[in-house]
């Protein structure tokens, strides 16, 4: 990620800006479905580089070892999740970082398609397709995870007809052995999210940035600083847990906007570069590893540099070759 996508403010997930707009709950977009908004399906359906700074290890969380929680690989566990802990999430594309991860003791796994940035080398995340979507989860399936595995829908799959999306979701669930999707979008997806969540297809929603339209948007930013966004945003959380999404993604939404949209829906928030009070985090796992060619978010505080322990190995094998060391 080039730095002229650097957003315009640390979304400081240890920060707070002052006096953000609280997201004023306004009209909801239709009376709310009474039902389990879990998202479980029949019989159990079965579960960018961003802009930034250098990847810099955090010594003090190196060597801690890491508290174990149960951890149950269904929507409706996750979902249960909110008011008693918080949820952790994590990225993976392939078979041993699914299981590193796994083993890690993460709520979810997201194979997300910022697989386009961080593996595939695009700028963006718009030319990751579905085949793609669908090799790189069959990877992470392949490596058993005990945790949810949620994939991703690539651009473009939401927006052609319904019968197509559900095509896409299909192929998530069948082909790559994902137990749930995430679709980027609000209120404007809620009518085919409900008809998705009653097909069987749990649902993770994603409000904020979008970073699909970022051709539209021009560039990362923020979210919700202003009076106007922070409402249109408490309308798609709203319509979002109205159609049933088992949990909401947040990316880089305004902290304190956050916050309150936390408090006001029933399914978990994930946020993302969206302050420390969500219900739950998700990162890259690139970025908190440290294993970027371009710097990391600069709400990420990675735990690793493996960058750089991976060009030293490198280097070191070169020379020791060439000059018959082995
Ligand atoms: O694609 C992805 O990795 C994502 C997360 C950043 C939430 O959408």
């Amino acid at each position: 990620m080039s730095e002229d996508k650097k957003p315009k403010e640390d979304a400081g997930a240890n920060e707070e800006s002052e006096a953000p707009p609280s997201p004023k709950p306004a009209r909801r977009r239709r009376k709310p479905v009474r039902r389990e908004n879990t998202g479980d399906a029949p019989a159990e359906a079965t579960g960018g580089t961003r802009p930034g700074k250098s990847p810099s290890a955090k010594p003090a969380a190196r060597d801690r070892v890491t508290d174990r929680h149960e951890v149950k690989p269904t929507v409706r566990y996750l979902a249960e999740l909110k008011g008693k802990r918080p949820i952790v999430g994590l990225t993976a594309y392939d078979a041993i970082m699914g299981k590193l991860i796994s083993d890690a003791g993460v709520d979810f796994i997201l194979v997300g398609d910022s697989v386009g940035t961080t593996l595939l080398g695009y700028d963006t995340t718009i030319p990751v397709t579905i085949e793609d979507m669908v090799r790189h989860t069959s990877a992470v399936r392949r490596s058993n995870p005990a945790c949810l595995l949620v994939a991703d829908l690539p651009f473009g799959e939401a927006s052609l007809s319904f019968d197509r999306l559900l095509e896409s979701c299909r192929r998530l669930m069948q082909e790559g052995g994902a137990d749930a999707v995430k679709v980027e979008g609000g209120r404007d997806l809620a009518d085919d999210i409900e008809k998705l969540v009653a097909t069987g297809i749990p649902v993770l929603g994603h409000i904020g940035l979008l970073p699909q339209t970022v051709k539209a948007i021009g560039g990362y930013r923020k979210f919700g600083t202003e009076r106007k966004e922070a409402e249109s945003l408490y309308t798609d959380a709203i319509s979002l847990e109205e159609a049933g999404c088992f949990a909401v993604i947040a990316e880089m939404i305004e902290s304190k906007v956050a916050a309150v949209l936390a408090s006001q829906i029933t399914p978990p928030l994930i946020g993302i570069g969206s302050g420390p009070n969500c219900d739950g985090q998700i990162l890259v796992t690139q970025d908190l590893l440290g294993l970027t060619a371009k710097g990391v978010p600069s709400f990420v505080s990675p735990y690793a540099n493996l960058a750089k322990d991976a060009s030293v190995a490198l280097s070191r094998y070169v020379g020791d070759i060439r000059n018959k060391r082995k």
